[in-house]
Order: C-alpha cells, then structure tokens, then sequence
C-alpha cells in the first residue's frame, strides 16, 4: 500500500516566523473542514462503497489528505519559529502554549478542539459521496480566505497547491459518484 518516500507531497516554505498566520491555518490542521476531517471522513466512509474503484477513489484521497496534513503541521511549525510564551500570548496562542506549548494540537484556529462530530458515514454511498464533494468545497473556500489573510509568497504557493488539491478531489468524488449512480441504477432500490 505505501512506497516510503521522505519528502512532503509538496514542498513547505514560509520566509519568517508569522504568528498570526500560523493561527490562522490550525483551520486546516483540526477545524471542522480540515485535512484531518477530510482523511478520518472519507477512510471511514469507504468501506461500504459497491465498487472497487469507488472504494480506491475514496481510500486514496482519505490517504492524501493525511499527507496533507503532514504538509499544514510543517507550516504551522515554521510560522512558530522559535516563538516566545510573550510572543505566543501576543498572537493569540496564549492559551494553547499553556496546554500545548509549542506542540500542534487538532483544534481549529479560535482554539476550538476537533471532534468526530465533525465527520459523518452512512451506508449510502451516493449520499455520503455528495457529502465529500461539498466538503472538498468548504475546504477550498478555507484555503482562499487563508491566502487572503497572508503576503508571504511562499505560504501562499503552498495554500495555492493544497487548493488546487481540494478542486481535484471534488472532481475525482464527482467521477465515483457517477459511476456509483450507473451501478445502483442497475440493481433494485429498496
Ligand atoms: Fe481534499
């Protein structure tokens, strides 16, 4: 199933430590549309879809979104830089240095920590693949006000990327749906 290979999917680089900004994207790491609700949504959902590439659709991107999330934890991380507790307190982080201190924590970016009521499975695959492709576009939506929100080129080309990740993903869920639906309507409904 897995080729190790040690690089990130795409390369991270921020050209100075931001605070803010790395407030900002614990959005994607543990809010409600983010990389980790994406990957446990969908490598939870796969296993009952009927078909064989359906159920690769779904498990490969849940897998993708798990190195994304690999990505958003290294970009937190540099945006941290060496930050002080002074610092961290400044930027708003004051409460997660003191039960986190510089560790990344699945919260979202008011601090709010991630539940699994965030993700939902059913054993209705066209209901849960109409779920997936609203979710990657929530998720795009989050990675454009995360590009507005910062001018450091580099960060932005890494958000761009992952964007651009989540348009794919609605168009590969789009793909399952359709060949999801030509089967079902094959066989009787209940
Ligand atoms: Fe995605």
């Amino acid at each position: 199933m897995w080729v190790y290979v040690k690089q990130l999917e795409y390369p991270v680089r921020v050209s100075r430590p931001d605070l803010e900004m790395a407030k900002n994207i614990f959005a994607q790491f543990g809010g409600p549309d983010s990389e980790f609700s994406a990957s446990w949504r969908y490598l939870t959902q796969a296993w009952i879809m009927p078909s064989g590439v359906a159920k690769s659709i779904v498990i490969d991107i849940g897998t993708e979104e798990l190195a994304h999330l690999e990505m958003v934890g290294t970009m937190i991380d540099l945006l941290l830089g060496d930050a002080t507790p002074e610092q961290m307190d400044k930027a708003g982080l004051g409460a997660h240095y003191v039960e986190h201190g510089r560790s990344l924590f699945l919260h979202d970016a008011a601090g709010v920590p991630w539940t699994s009521s965030y993700v939902q499975a059913h054993d209705d695959p066209i209901t849960n693949l109409r779920e997936n492709m609203a979710a990657e576009q929530k998720a795009r939506t989050t990675y454009e006000h995360l590009i507005c929100k910062t001018n450091d080129e580099q960060v932005r080309k890494t958000l761009a990327w992952l964007r651009e990740r989540e348009v794919v993903h609605f168009q590969r869920f789009g793909e399952a749906l359709d060949r999801v639906q030509e089967r079902m309507s094959r066989r009787p409904h209940f």
